[in-house]
């Protein structure tokens, strides 16, 4: 069976999430890459957790909430005109060098993006990148309220590009994404933009960041899901004041 649609994951694969870090960085000088990681960690946690607590809010709100949550955790203050300039770049996020000219190269093709961005976002980020001037389509997983990588989110792709699952490249640099993708019966290709000896070599610097911080500011901090604990206590013993 020929591919006659490639369908192109958007923050990360066509999109340089890490080029927030220009912004976060400007914002709070010293804390751009900690802010990038800990919000784009977050943010994909998010969408899962929604997902299985069956509290879908769209992309756009965990978006605000991860990052809500990360400048929080980091004690680090801003007023809302500050939050809103750092939101703005991810509707004016920078394209991989690449992107533009694979999209054109592959015009024979039907080309799309499938993405768990929200609608609004998604179709603005691509007119502001004029990447609407090459694809076919711009699909957000916001009509089935189920985030990537659940099966019924790329099951959008064959009626909205009429074509077959068989005759579908799924393309992702997320390895969760790619994964997830295969799992629902799709061709895939995964973009594998940091090699391992790449990795061995990053490992083998100092890090600026104990891995233990880390662990701390992503696990251990209060999260952002519009619920909160009726106690909160600073130990097993805090229990006798309340029981
Ligand atoms: C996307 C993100 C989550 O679906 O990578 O575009």
């Amino acid at each position: 069976m020929t591919v006659k649609a490639i369908v192109f994951d958007a923050y990360g694969t066509l999109y340089d999430i890490q080029s927030v870090a220009a912004i976060t960085e400007r914002a709070f000088p010293g804390y751009g890459d900690l802010i990038t990681q800990i919000w784009r960690i977050k943010q994909l946690e998010y969408t899962w957790l929604r997902t299985l607590m069956r509290r879908y809010e769209d992309f756009s709100v965990v978006t605000r909430n991860s990052l809500s949550y990360t400048l929080r955790i980091l004690g680090l203050n801003y007023d809302e005109s500050l939050f809103e300039q750092i939101m703005d770049k991810y509707v004016h996020l920078d394209l991989y060098p690449d992107a533009r000219a694979t999209l054109q190269s592959l015009k024979k093709h039907k080309l799309a993006i499938l993405s768990n961005g929200s609608s609004e976002m998604l179709t603005t980020l691509v007119r502001n990148t004029g990447l609407d001037s090459v694809l076919d389509a711009t699909i957000s997983i916001d009509t089935t309220r189920i985030f990537k990588p659940s099966p019924e989110a790329y099951s959008l792709i064959e009626p909205r590009l009429n074509v077959s699952r068989a005759e579908v490249l799924f393309v992702s640099s997320n390895p969760w994404d790619a994964i997830g993708a295969k799992a629902a019966g799709l061709k895939v290709a995964w973009i594998e933009r940091v090699t391992l000896q790449a990795m061995a070599q990053a490992c083998s610097r100092a890090d600026l960041v104990a891995p233990v911080t880390m662990f701390k500011a992503l696990r251990m901090q209060m999260d952002e899901l519009d619920l909160a604990p009726d106690y909160t206590i600073n130990g097993l013993s805090g229990l006798n004041q309340i029981a």
